[in-house]
């Protein structure tokens, strides 16, 4: 094997609805194991624009399968252009939602098939998984004082639509526990970092 070779970094994804703290908890985790840190939808120069169609401040008629294709598009750029190149350099890599929400948004928010969904990105995704997925989660009336109101159409669908896509993280997580670990996301931002931390070591090992 030649000495350049260098060991695949490792992929890690922060899930949870909106104010659920996964934004400050993924710069916190990337700073803390040197990685590179990014985010979905928009982690691409070609995917900011295709993010301004998707979080338009107001509805801009977007139908349910072309928002799902779009955050496909959006996920097959970033993964070929950023994600798997960094990897393969060897870096660790924290995204900032990825396959999960469009699951739950998707999927369980929106009312499509959610096995669907859930292929339609991993074919998108060329395949690559999250070697783990960190879900944080907060209870409803947290996430509402966080945020302070909706910014864009997706966050203004409405507490139903809000509480599907709860429940859509949670039977994922549960689903997938070797892969998925829940974290409480209430309390400071220092306990939810050392909770954060408690999980990846537990799940992968400690950050060398
Ligand atoms: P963003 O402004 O990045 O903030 P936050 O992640 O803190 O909520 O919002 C991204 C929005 O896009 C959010 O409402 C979830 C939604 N989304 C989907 O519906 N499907 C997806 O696949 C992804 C990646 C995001």
């Amino acid at each position: 094997m030649p000495s350049s070779a260098v060991a695949r970094g490792r992929f890690i994804v922060f899930e949870g609805g909106e104010g659920s703290g996964k934004s400050t908890q993924a710069e916190l985790l990337a700073a803390r194991l040197d990685a590179v840190l990014t985010r979905e939808p928009g982690g691409t120069e070609l995917g900011a624009q295709i993010r301004s169609i998707l979080l338009a401040s107001s509805d801009n008629g977007l139908a349910d399968r072309a928002e799902a294709l779009l955050m496909a598009a959006d996920r097959a750029q970033h993964v070929e252009e950023f994600i798997e190149p960094a990897l393969l350099a060897g870096r660790d890599v924290v995204c900032d939602r990825y396959i999960g929400s469009s699951v739950a948004y998707q999927g369980y928010g929106r009312g499509l098939d959610a096995d669907m969904v859930r292929a339609i990105s991993g074919w998108a995704a060329a395949g690559l998984w999250p070697d783990l997925t960190i879900l944080l989660t907060v209870p409803e009336q947290v996430s509402l004082e966080r945020t302070g109101g909706a910014r864009d159409r997706i966050e203004a669908a409405g507490a139903e639509f809000h509480r599907r896509v709860a429940e859509g993280f949670l039977a994922q997580a549960e689903d997938e526990p070797e892969y998925w670990i829940q974290v409480d996301g209430t309390g400071s931002t220092q306990e939810v970092e050392q909770r954060v931390l408690a999980a990846v070591a537990e799940m992968l090992g400690e950050p060398e």
